[in-house]
């Protein structure tokens, strides 16, 4: 057991390393690179904090690292999506210390991102950039071991790229978010499917014949508008980016400005990285019994403050993640997972077949990063193409899926310039 960590109860420990063992059988990927990581120790000698949201399939990409011979230490991306059974088998089977309480509260949340850095990180693994921004703000005294780090999220990778631009990023970090097989599949299915579940498990709403308002067009919004969509909801999106709104456009949806969706809507999902996308004047002119909910990084995509300050009474919690808020008139809007991404707390997150590819990436940009940090700069850098390449091969490999390849013949049509009509 390790000296030092923060779980909710290790008697969950047997169930969690059950449910990890679940997750382990869709992340063919992650496996190979495991075997071959126990086998070459490409992360001998590196201490690793990662803020992650703590689930089964983080759990495998820990135990990867570690397996790979990093000394590995977790702290929740989030106060709501821990899966307290995943952290106890992290702390009792695996010694890993972990430091995540589902239901923490703030206080808390910064209290364990601290822990995880008081471990002297030479790599950061990050969701949400909240542990490198705590780092660069509070804990600069650690700067000098960091040799790089990973970012996992788009809202991450946002405010990475913010740091770079004002020269305060004192270290290199690869944008996982940013390999095609991470956002096309993990940002698209598996958010699509994974808010639809939340939604589900939360409310047992019957989602065909219901106006479901999806929030942004982007690789999360997309799917999420796609699975709704598939369930029989009548879709519109709202958008800002005239490109994004053309293609939702174009892909079926009906497009209008919030202002205009709100009255229609009996289920909201926000997914835009944004704030107060729903904001006062939209819940004066929602339905009685609209239920709104987030599937972004952040709790900020709903103006919750301005909810409460409309309502006569303080929230009653009617479901397990589901608050009702009565505004003066006696129209009812109800809440879900406090406003928290819907899918990590009222579901399990991600399905482990998308998070495979995503957490791939993640163990093989720390065995890159280990390999490369000294040549590069302090700034946002792409996944290198050869790891994308590499990840989607192996994922069709254990699929059992063969694709055609290029003959010589076409690999010289394709290099050359002189043949037209
Ligand atoms: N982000 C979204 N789904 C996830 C999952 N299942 N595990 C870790 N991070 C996630």
């Amino acid at each position: 057991m390790p000296k030092d960590y923060d779980v909710k109860n290790l008697d969950l420990a047997p169930a969690g390393r059950l449910r990890i063992e679940w997750a382990e059988r869709e992340m063919p990927v992650l496996r190979l690179i495991r075997e071959r990581f126990a086998r070459e120790k490409p992360l001998q000698g590196m201490r690793l904090s990662a803020c992650l949201h703590i689930t089964t399939e983080t759990a495998n990409l820990a135990r990867t690292l570690q397996a790979g011979g990093a000394e590995v230490v977790l702290a929740a991306s989030n106060p709501l999506s821990t899966q307290d059974d995943v952290a106890a088998a992290l702390v009792a089977y695996d010694e890993i210390p972990v430091y995540a309480i589902k239901g923490e509260d703030n206080e808390t949340y910064y209290r364990h991102i601290h822990a995880a850095l008081d471990h002297r990180p030479h790599i950061t693994m990050d969701d949400g950039a909240d542990l490198v921004s705590t780092l660069h703000k509070e804990r600069t005294e650690l700067l000098g071991n960091v040799i790089g780090g990973t970012e996992e999220t788009t809202t991450g990778v946002i405010r990475l790229r913010a740091m770079a631009r004002n020269g305060v990023l004192r270290y290199p970090i690869i944008a996982v978010n940013d390999a095609l097989t991470k956002h096309l599949f993990d940002n698209r299915y598996g958010t699509g499917q994974s808010t639809m579940d939340g939604v589900v498990r939360a409310t047992n709403i019957l989602i065909a014949g219901k106006t479901v308002v999806v929030a942004g067009y982007g690789w999360c919004s997309r799917g999420i508008a796609m699975r709704a969509k598939g369930m029989g909801a009548n879709v519109i999106v709202t958008e800002v980016n005239p490109l994004k709104a053309l293609e939702a456009v174009m892909d079926g949806y009906r497009v209008m400005p919030m202002r205009d969706a709100a009255p229609q809507g009996d289920l909201f999902i926000t997914s835009t990285g944004d704030i107060n996308v729903i904001d006062r004047q939209h819940f004066e002119v929602m339905k009685d019994g609209a239920i709104v909910c987030n599937s972004g990084h952040f709790n900020v995509e709903i103006n919750i403050k301005a909810l409460e300050e409309m309502t006569v009474q303080p929230p009653r919690r009617v479901r397990p993640f589901v608050d009702e808020y009565v505004l003066p008139d006696g129209r009812r809007i109800f809440l879900l997972a406090e406003g928290r991404l819907v899918n990590l707390a009222a579901a399990e997150g991600h399905p482990s077949e998308v998070m495979d590819m995503s957490f791939a990436n993640q163990a093989l940009c720390a065995e890159y990063m280990r390999q490369h940090a000294d040549k590069l700069e302090r700034t946002v850098y792409p996944v290198p193409e050869e790891i994308d390449l590499q990840v989607a091969r192996i994922k069709l490999q254990a699929m059992g899926i063969e694709i055609d390849v290029l003959t010589p013949e076409q690999e010289r049509y394709l290099a050359s310039w002189e043949e037209g009509t």
